[in-house]
């Protein structure tokens, strides 16, 4: 049956880590897959996790299913870090939410949602977009169209022309935004630009998606969510798919959330009730262990203020990181300005060079990143940034 079928490429993103770890090249260099690493290369279990792992260890008696809707004590704590303690939609119970598996469980089963409600349903997304945004949303069987986000030339976002063509979409429409430390350039909306694009989702009628994936990377956990509450304190209804793989290094756990703020209460119920026959009908409830360890850290004082000084540390180094690879390609002489670097928020920027010459530092000098030209700032360190600078000023 299966020879009917053509064998594919490599993911664009895992495949890369997949070469990265075949490569016999002692000094290689990777930029690619969007984890966090420390000064030796390493993808550190956060204390915060550690230590509710030993609670958990204790207090766990059993291993019988959760509910399709998850951990309630975890989806009460990622409501209140995404939408804020004090969010009107919360107190007014307007907001339905499931624990998913991962934030690549939370945009599938959204998109399922959008299918439920109307198949016909247009999904507008960035350009670019985070590569498994397509077939996330996409194999679905939603319509996905862009709008522009990146000017490559000037490292800037397109912000006229992405209002000019938002302006257009339609009140059936669902416009999908990174809520913060966009994936993969690495340029965020100012809080005017915020504004701007809640008053036209107020005026156009279309539904805000919002991805977010990186909250506390770029200026601060609180901070991180201003785009996602200030559409929410302003909308009838948005959608919401947050992960907790980078904030609380949970990757290979799964854990995220799929929230929908609705117009009221028992809108709400409706959509609690579809978006758990949407988890029951795909995978029937998430695992629970990574959930579990955020509810501990989110429901306990002191475990929350250590599980804030460690995303803040990660937020700070990469900031660090960012300007110690901006000196860096200066000092070697490239010729080309890459100062945007530093002015980009969380894990990722673009370096805005044609894909032949991330081929060429692949095969050259193994650096390894996306051919956008995305790369991981994490990635890098006091070690390698010096071997860096000079491959990619050789390369340009
Ligand atoms: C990334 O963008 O590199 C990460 O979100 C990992 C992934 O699944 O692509």
């Amino acid at each position: 049956m299966f020879e009917t079928l053509s064998a594919l490429a490599p993911d664009p993103i895992l495949g890369l880590s997949a070469a990265f770890k075949q490569d016999p090249n002692p000094n290689k260099i990777d930029l690619g897959v969007g984890v966090y690493k420390d000064e030796l290369g390493k993808t550190p279990i956060l204390d915060s996790v550690a230590k509710a792992q030993e609670i958990l260890l204790a207090s766990e008696t059993s291993k019988v299913y959760i509910t399709p809707q998850g951990n309630q004590g975890f989806i009460n704590g990622m409501l209140d870090l995404l939408l804020g303690e004090d969010a009107s939609a919360l107190s007014d119970k307007r907001v339905a939410a499931v624990q998913a598996p991962g934030g690549c469980g939370a945009l599938r089963i959204l998109a399922e949602l959008l299918m439920r409600v109307n198949p016909n349903t247009k999904v507008w997304v960035s350009d670019p977009t985070w590569a498994n945004h397509i077939p996330l949303l996409g194999d679905a069987g939603l319509a996905l169209h862009t709008y522009p986000y990146f000017d490559k030339e000037t490292a800037s976002i397109k912000f006229d022309e992405m209002m000019e063509c938002l302006s257009k979409a339609s009140a059936d429409d669902v416009v999908l935004l990174h809520g913060c430390c966009h994936n993969p350039t690495g340029a965020d909306l100012t809080k005017e630009q915020w504004q701007e694009v809640a008053a036209l989702a107020q005026k156009v009628g279309f539904l805000p998606f919002v991805d977010i994936a990186y909250q506390g990377f770029g200026d601060g956990i609180q901070e991180d969510a201003y785009g996602l509450r200030l559409l929410v304190d302003s909308l009838d209804e948005v959608i919401v798919a947050a992960s907790c793989s980078k904030n609380f290094g949970l990757y290979r756990e799964r854990v995220g959330l799929a929230a929908i703020v609705c117009k009221n209460e028992s809108t709400k119920n409706i959509a609690q009730s579809q978006i758990q026959s949407v988890a029951r009908g795909i995978y029937s409830m998430p695992p629970s262990y990574g959930g579990a360890l955020v509810d501990i850290i989110l429901n306990n004082t002191e475990l929350t203020a250590l599980w804030t000084r460690e995303v803040d540390d990660m937020r700070n180094r990469m900031s660090e990181l960012r300007a110690m690879l901006v000196s860096n390609l200066q000092k070697q002489g490239a010729d080309k300005d890459f100062s945007f670097i530093n002015s980009q928020k969380g894990m990722f920027s673009f370096l805005c060079i044609p894909p032949e010459q991330v081929q060429q530092l692949r095969k050259d000098y193994a650096v390894y990143f996306v051919d956008s030209s995305r790369v991981n700032i994490a990635g890098i360190n006091h070690n390698n940034v010096e071997a860096l600078a000079q491959a990619i000023a050789k390369t340009l």
